[in-house]
């Protein structure tokens, strides 16, 4: 029986950095389930896909030429780890993510993660939807405030512009669409731990997780 660690929450709750250094420190495997909407959103953008056209959306997701090496994240050999952290890719994703389709095309290759000798697994339906049987199961927030400025940084760091009235508007979207959409709604799932970080190092928050896997 192959061990999982679901850990769901809004936009830049700091769900990714504290999943992958859980996943570092147990030798788990990783997945970062937004890439695989920031990677549909990238794909349509750069096709040029008609976004109400809902199944050629789905057919971009279902055919995703992905592969993850080390961190890295290859679209058909292409470097794109930076590329999908945009907002405009991020803003694309969560409405793309809407689309019943779109999600169930993103369905079987998520399931493909779960290998020895276990995974950690960040999004926003990783409990609820994709391993509602994971051994752990966390609720990562952070109020709007400490969001925005960590995707300040973030952005910033990454050499990419913001602007901070901006970030705060695009966030409040993105929850208010992630949080009220028909399908997979970010809500916490059953049995899930709650986590709010927004007086937290990134350090205590992985101290944490990992406290509740060993009990
Ligand atoms: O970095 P941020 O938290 O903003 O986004 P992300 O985790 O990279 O995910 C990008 C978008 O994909 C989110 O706004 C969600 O709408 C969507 N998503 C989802 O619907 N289900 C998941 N399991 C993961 C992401």
């Amino acid at each position: 029986h192959i061990p999982v660690i679901t850990i769901d929450g809004p936009t830049a709750s700091g769900k990714g950095t504290v999943a992958h250094k859980v996943a570092d420190k147990l030798g788990f495997h990783f997945l970062d389930s937004g890439s695989l909407y920031r990677l549909t959103a990238l794909t349509a953008l750069r096709r040029g896909a008609d976004l109400r056209d809902e199944h050629a959306i789905a057919k971009l997701a279902e055919h995703l030429p992905v592969s993850f090496a080390g961190g890295e994240i290859l679209l058909a050999h292409e470097n794109v780890t930076q590329a999908i952290r945009a907002e405009e890719v991020g803003n694309l994703a969560s409405q793309i993510a809407a689309l019943p389709t779109v999600r169930q095309a993103l369905y079987a290759l998520q399931l493909g993660f779960r290998k020895a000798p276990g995974l950690v697994a960040d999004g926003r339906d990783m409990g609820t939807v994709i391993f509602p049987n994971a051994q752990l199961k966390v609720f990562l927030t952070a109020s709007v405030e400490a969001r925005a400025q960590r995707r300040y940084k973030q952005l910033i760091d990454k050499g990419f512009s913001a602007n901070m009235e901006d970030l705060l508007s695009d966030l409040q979207a993105r929850d208010d669409r992630d949080t009220h959409r028909a399908i997979a709604p970010l809500v916490p799932a059953e049995g899930a731990h709650f986590l709010d970080t927004s007086n937290m190092t990134a350090d205590q928050a992985i101290e944490q997780v990992l406290k509740w896997y060993a009990q």
